[in-house]
């Protein structure tokens, strides 16, 4: 019997579309129900306390919409608060931290991987723990990007000025010889080709945005979640704050028109 409940998707604003994105080409029949909190991004300067206490409370928006599943997409979120929230709810939550990590291990060849994140995903230590649990011996090296959020949601995806500084964020990580560099960051997917340039193409980009949708296609298999393949899902869109703007920087992320965005309040 085909599942018609949405799958729920939330982040601190607009970059986690770049979840829905690999989620949709994934899994095309599936109803989505996604939440930007854009009334209190950034998630990535805050507190572990705080995050956690978001998450939370769009956890509880996402349940009112009857999900069968929910995709953590922010990194941050995923990295301070899927521990402490994951295990108490009666469906499956899914952060992108154990995905992410999980490819790494598989794609590095030295053992030697870079993973990039907000200021609180590189102090939550979260990837790193992730990576070395899988893969004892590995070398993980960390640094914080906080300039890359602001120039995505500009549109600066390949400027001079985004090559400057990628160059001086990644300069740490290329002397430590990585050959694997986790995008811990939903914005992050969007800079790939100038990551790619200043890293070098023997580098292995893993997107965590793919990897979690691969999670969850495995399982909504597993647990007989799936909607049915004859129909295409539907996808809504809720804020905190401000649709128009998250419609217009959304199109960039999701590469169409999002249609209507609504405004929903915190439970
Ligand atoms: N969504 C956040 C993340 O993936 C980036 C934006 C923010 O700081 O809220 O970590």
């Amino acid at each position: 019997m085909a599942d018609q409940r949405p799958v729920g998707i939330f982040d601190s604003g607009v970059g986690g579309l770049t979840v829905v994105k690999e989620f949709v080409r994934l899994l095309p029949q599936e109803n989505v129900v996604y939440f930007g909190d854009t009334a209190r991004v950034p998630y990535g300067p805050k507190s572990q306390e705080t995050v956690i206490r978001f998450s939370i409370e769009n956890i509880l928006l996402l349940l009112r919409h009857r999900v069968k599943l929910i995709i953590i997409a922010c990194n941050t979120a995923s990295s301070v608060a899927l521990s402490t929230v994951g295990e108490n709810f009666r469906i499956p939550v899914l952060g992108v931290i154990q995905p992410g990590a999980q490819a790494a291990a598989a794609a590095t060849r030295n053992r030697r991987i870079g993973v990039i994140g907000t200021r609180t995903t590189v102090k939550s230590r979260a990837y790193e723990e992730a990576i070395r649990r899988i893969a004892p011996g590995a070398s993980v090296f960390s640094a914080s990007c906080p300039l890359f959020v602001p120039l995505v949601e500009e549109g600066w995806l390949d400027t001079p000025v985004t090559v400057q500084i990628a160059a001086d964020y990644l300069q740490p990580l290329r002397a430590e010889q990585i050959d694997t560099l986790v995008l811990g960051c939903t914005h992050y997917p969007l800079l790939k080709p100038v990551l790619q340039r200043v890293l070098g193409a023997e580098v292995v980009l893993v997107d965590s945005a793919q990897q979690v949708s691969l999670q969850a296609q495995a399982i909504l298999e597993q647990e007989c979640l799936l909607n049915d393949r004859a129909h295409p899902g539907q996808l809504q869109f809720f804020v905190s704050d401000e649709p128009d703007n998250f419609a217009a920087v959304g199109r960039q992320f999701l590469g169409f028109e999002l249609g209507k965005v609504e405004k929903a309040g915190y439970v």
